[in-house]
């Protein structure tokens, strides 16, 4: 959770108050803080590139918005790419191909065809992915994800390294997988895994990477091929409750680094975060519209709801409010955050002690970058928010409100239907 300055009461978000912010773009708005984007993408390159050269393929399934992009572009990361949309996204962005990894599940063949015409490399999830490949272009750059059978993360539903998920080849037949491609025509060039997200310790990475470098010590004893580089997926989590620690990256970078330059050739690591790196550059702020004193709870409405940021209703998640605009006053009253979505799951945070809330208060949600606007929706006809970029004292807007017409734009009623 990262802390924020406040001025006469007022909270900063990188020098700029957050209800001046609103006051311009209105709510809901996501906020990034430029700054914070960079310096989190450093740490996490720095932490790993100063023990053995690092690429870090930014996980872009986190936030795609094309600012952000090109942000990350400049600094020099690469991409984890899981859809053609998010490919093309990143090619808009000025990222070459050759910084991009597709990682795709149950891929269709129209899909494999277009990634392959972009020339991005294909990190090959199934027999069936690699068979189909075979026959669209055995020249591409290729690796394989391996199911290790090590999973971890905050909510089963993120778990993707156990056994019985339904990713990754299985760990018993990766070795076949490599033979298969050879005999195909393809010259494969590492070895991926990603074993689940918001992982707060080193502990389950180091056992992931004990499975690939074994994997890759058979792969070069019965097959005689040395991979490039070694990925160990994403994952790394943040600490969203004040009491979460943060993941000691260089715990974590010593401990599979280590293991990695001891057990094979490999001459790169590869780590996949999304989460880290844009998770808690950006926060979300929304209006109170309405508050109600039932017998039971004291609800703060506000003007996003689940379908602006879905992680409380759909995985339990926590993230830390504060009243933007009071941000100095002591806690008074116990509140529910709640959105205008009619589903009784529909939160952003529960049992929370806040001042005394009003009307046209502005609660800031912390950490909304990661799978905020990514899994947003626009359930119950709402437009997607506005997204603005902070920098220094400066805010540009980086992306528009949809509008009602906009989500009406693509729907057609049959002619007969209007007689
Ligand atoms: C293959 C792969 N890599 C990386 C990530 C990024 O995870 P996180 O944002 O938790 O770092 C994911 C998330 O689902 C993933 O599926």
């Amino acid at each position: 959770m990262r802390k924020f300055e406040s001025v006469d009461g007022q909270m900063l978000i990188g020098g700029v108050r957050a209800t001046e912010i609103v006051k311009k773009y209105g709510t809901p708005v996501y906020v990034t803080d430029e700054d914070a984007v960079r310096s989190n993408y450093r740490a996490v390159f720095n932490a790993f590139d100063k023990r053995m050269p690092a690429r870090i393929n930014y996980a872009c399934k986190a936030n795609t918005n094309l600012a952000i992009l090109r942000i990350l572009e400049q600094e020099g990361s690469c991409i984890d790419a899981v859809s053609i949309g998010e490919v093309e996204a990143c090619l808009r962005a000025g990222f070459t191909p050759d910084r991009i990894m597709y990682t795709g599940v149950n891929v269709s063949t129209a899909e494999l065809k277009a990634v392959a015409a972009r020339r991005v490399p294909i990190n090959i999830d199934s027999f069936s992915e690699l068979e189909r490949l075979a026959m669209i272009d055995p020249s591409l750059p290729i690796s394989f994800r391996v199911n290790p059978e090590v999973g971890a993360g905050h909510h089963e539903k993120v778990v993707t390294g156990a056994r019985s998920t339904k990713f990754g080849i299985p760990k018993d037949r990766i070795v076949e997988a490599y033979a298969e491609a050879v005999q195909l025509g393809f010259r494969p060039s590492g070895l991926h895994c990603h074993i689940g997200a918001g992982v707060q310790v080193a502990d389950p990475f180091v056992k992931a990477t004990e499975v690939l470098v074994s994997i890759m010590q058979s792969i070069e004893k019965e097959l005689g091929l040395r991979l490039d580089f070694v990925d160990i997926g994403g994952g790394i989590g943040i600490p969203y409750h004040p009491e979460d620690h943060a993941m000691d990256l260089d715990a974590l970078a010593e401990g599979v680094t280590s293991l990695i330059k001891n057990g094979t050739s490999a001459k790169r690591i590869v780590v996949e975060p999304g989460r880290y790196i844009i998770a808690d550059s950006t926060v979300l702020l929304t209006t109170v519209v309405d508050v109600k004193e039932t017998p039971d709870k004291n609800f703060a409405g506000v003007d996003a709801g689940m379908n602006t940021l879905v992680r409380p209703a759909f995985y339990g998640s926590f993230h830390h409010v504060a009243v933007a605009n009071k941000f100095d006053r002591p806690a008074e009253a116990t509140y529910d955050v709640v959105g205008p979505i009619c589903e009784s799951g529909d939160h952003l945070a529960k049992e929370r002690a806040l001042p005394r809330v009003e009307e046209g208060d502005v609660i800031c949600v912390y950490d909304a970058g990661a799978y905020g606007f990514s899994m947003a929706s626009n359930y119950n006809m709402r437009p997607f928010p506005r997204e603005v970029l902070v920098h220094k004292g400066t805010v540009n807007l980086i992306r528009e409100r949809e509008t009602i017409e906009d989500l009406m734009r693509n729907q057609r009623i049959p002619s007969r239907l209007m007689l």
